[in-house]
């Protein structure tokens, strides 16, 4: 009997650690791994709907960038170009998007999605816990359903604000209600949130409830001042 509910206790352990948190307290090469055994299935699990990701996140990072004519946009942990294409395909919007990803398949997925739009869209195969970019390249940085999957966000934050040029958005999701308290130390309270991105240096912050599980964050990095 002992043997039972101590292989019951392991099996629950490993859907946590494999399924739950797909990999996250593993290492970065664990997640992509499981990303890469499951990028074909993604879009199809995930079943985004296109009015939604314009309604929540094309529109208002469109809103936001309003200023800039050709805008410079790193979507980190771009998945299979869920927020590139979101961009891409609106008519208005004239810039160029980095995406940034650890998986190689999911960004197969996301080359084959995107490939009508040619060069406006670069993919790089990369750890979100090294942005190879100078300080202040990116006039948003954005990063969604992806932030609790990092080995360190608060590192991953910093990371994206140091690219994010001054005046620049940032927008990232976070883990909420129950799903949060499955993932401890990879999710933050509004509060922890914020405080976070106030000691980066971050204004304007906004926290929404755009799923049952993810909040939207908004921030500004200030404009430098001389
Ligand atoms: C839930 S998916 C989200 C993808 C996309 N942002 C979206 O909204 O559909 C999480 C993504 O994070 C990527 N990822 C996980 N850890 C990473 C890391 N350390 N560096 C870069 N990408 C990572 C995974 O490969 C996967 O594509």
């Amino acid at each position: 009997m002992i043997w039972l509910v101590i292989a019951l206790l392991l099996a629950l352990f490993l859907y946590w650690l494999l399924v739950i948190t797909e990999g996250a307290y593993l290492g970065p090469r664990v997640v992509a791994w499981l990303y890469d055994l499951s990028a074909r299935r993604y879009d199809a699990v995930k079943q985004f709907d296109l009015n939604d990701e314009n309604y929540f996140l094309a529109l208002p990072l469109l809103r936001a960038l309003n200023h800039v004519p050709v805008p410079r946009v790193l979507d980190v942990a771009t998945g299979t170009a869920r927020l590139p294409v979101a961009l891409l395909r609106k008519p208005d919007f004239q810039g160029r998007v980095v995406g940034l990803d650890l998986s190689r398949q999911m960004l197969a997925l996301a080359q084959r999605k995107a490939r009508r739009y040619g060069l406006r869209l670069h993919l790089i195969q990369q750890d979100a816990a090294l942005l190879p970019f100078a300080d202040n390249t990116f006039d948003a940085v954005t990063c969604v359903e992806a932030l609790e999957f990092l080995a360190n966000p608060r590192h991953a934050l910093q990371e994206m604000t140091r690219v994010l040029r001054p005046g620049g958005v940032l927008l990232v999701t976070n883990r909420v209600n129950w799903e949060a308290r499955l993932m401890p130390g990879k999710a933050f309270s509004n509060l922890q949130m914020r405080a976070l991105l106030e000691s980066l240096g971050l204004r304007q912050i906004i926290i929404q409830r755009w799923q049952v599980c993810y909040d939207l964050v908004w921030a500004r990095k200030p404009e430098e001042r001389y």
